[in-house]
């Protein structure tokens, strides 16, 4: 638990824009577990979706990959199958990533690729298809552009250390009414979106800068229900001394890594979040990576997120011909057989209020604690805090087998220290994590 920072209390506004976030974050607070899609150009290099700015290429020499790229096998159907199996309940799709070429048929940009690909909207095809799966949906947007004219070239930019580019005379305000332009075709021209993901601010380039305030106005006027992350401005530090919930974003977004407990804003208030997670090293097609996350690890990350109240958004990178790599689909299945039987424990669950135990992780939804069983042990699993006699029933969800309980006489067997038999020691959880589900009386 973090410590008790003493605030002001939030005034009338802020508990107004938190209440909002946390009535549009219901559904996907619910949900928990999701799909997220680097999809474009990039898969043809195959080197990851920052080749155009690792390798200070000019956009004439990354126009071969554009050329290249048709992705002649890609089945939205295919990939929804894949995530709804995975028991993942939405996906988000790069519509444009750092390199600016467009996946959905743009009128503002002929660098899309609709050009290439008979005409065809991957864009309008995957949120087809992803609904008919009966997923949530939302697509990502770079607010970088490594190919507009007017976006200079700042931060990560392939030509930030060529001083003739640097010479040309860039219109900011031209980029940036491009780039609302596009955000408003991908909000009235598609449907209803879920969310929207942008990606990602830095430095002065913040806020204000891609007049955020604007542009979520627009959004929010089309689509009031739809929910944003928080790139659309700097993160204002880890500390829950500073942390707030802001009206241009509803949840936070750690990538590559999972809080080490609950994320509160500096009144102590839950924030919605959600780790974003790679299955090897790259978000967008990386051939000569294998170095994939296990199945186990997934399963372990997952829970390891809800019982911190937080999401995980799960990355695929298909391949140039449209592909999930085969490695991902074998980790996703895995997932998927696990979730099968134990989705009960995930879905609608949050942390439970009892300290880390040694033996795994707790989730929790309404009178019913789920304790994760995740590393071996000896002896019965003490489950510290559970009071005996406010037991219900106790049960390992993925047969339905009733389990005892009992105190102990030795070590500290006070009240609110329940010990459940899970076999002879020494055991080991099965199937990554072995779910005992504790029915608390009301
Ligand atoms: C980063 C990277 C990017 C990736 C994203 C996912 O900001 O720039 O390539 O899309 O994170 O969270």
């Amino acid at each position: 638990m973090n410590p008790i920072i003493a605030q002001e209390p939030p005034s009338n506004e802020y508990s107004d824009v938190y209440n909002k976030a946390m009535e549009r974050t219901a559904w996907w607070r619910e949900a928990r577990f999701g799909m997220f899609i680097h999809f474009g150009a990039y898969a043809v290099p195959a080197r990851g979706e920052w080749v155009k700015s690792n390798e200070r290429l000019t956009t004439s020499v990354y126009q071969k990959y554009v050329d290249e790229f048709n992705p002649v096998d890609f089945n939205a159907k295919a990939w929804a199958k894949t995530a709804k199996a995975a028991g993942m309940k939405y996906a988000v799709l790069t519509a444009k990533h750092h390199d600016g070429f467009c996946m959905f048929n743009s009128k503002l940009t002929n660098y899309k690729l609709s050009n290439n690909f008979n005409g065809r909207d991957l864009v309008k095809e995957f949120l087809d298809a992803f609904r008919a799966e009966g997923l949530k949906v939302g697509l990502y947007y770079s607010l970088i552009d490594w190919h507009h004219n007017d976006y200079p070239n700042v931060g990560n930019h392939p030509q930030r250390d060529d001083k003739e580019y640097s010479k040309q005379n860039f219109k900011w305000d031209n980029y940036v009414k491009y780039m609302h332009g596009q955000v408003e075709e991908l909000i009235t021209n598609y449907g209803k979106l879920d969310i929207m993901w942008f990606d990602y601010s830095f430095d002065d380039y913040s806020g204000e800068k891609w007049k955020a305030t604007e542009l979520v106005s627009m959004i929010r006027k089309h689509q009031p229900n739809i929910i944003l992350d928080n790139r659309l401005s700097v993160h204002e530090g880890s500390s829950a001394l500073q942390r707030t919930i802001k009206s241009i974003g509803d949840f936070e977004s750690p990538e590559q890594g999972i809080p080490d407990g609950l994320l509160l804003d500096k009144y102590q208030n839950p924030i919605p979040w959600e780790t974003c997670l790679t299955l090897n090293g790259g978000w967008g097609y990386t051939e000569q990576d294998h170095n994939w996350k296990s199945p186990e690890l997934i399963v372990q990350s997952l829970v390891n997120c809800v019982s911190k109240n937080g999401n995980l958004l799960l990355n695929v990178g298909p391949n140039a011909r449209g592909i999930i790599p085969k490695e991902s689909e074998a980790i996703l299945a895995e997932v998927g057989k696990w979730m099968a039987l134990n989705g009960e424990s995930i879905y609608g669950c949050g942390a439970a209020n009892l300290a880390k135990p040694d033996w795994g992780r707790y989730t929790q939804k309404g009178n019913t604690i789920y304790a994760h069983w995740l590393h071996p042990t000896i002896g019965d699993l003490n489950a510290k805090g559970i009071e005996g006699d406010k037991v219900k029933n106790i049960y390992l969800l993925q047969s339905g087998a009733e389990l005892s309980y009992k105190k102990t006489w030795w070590g500290n067997s006070d009240k609110g220290n329940l010990f459940i038999t899970v076999g002879s020691s020494p055991q080991k959880p099965v199937d990554f994590d072995t779910v005992v589900k504790i029915e608390m009386k009301k």
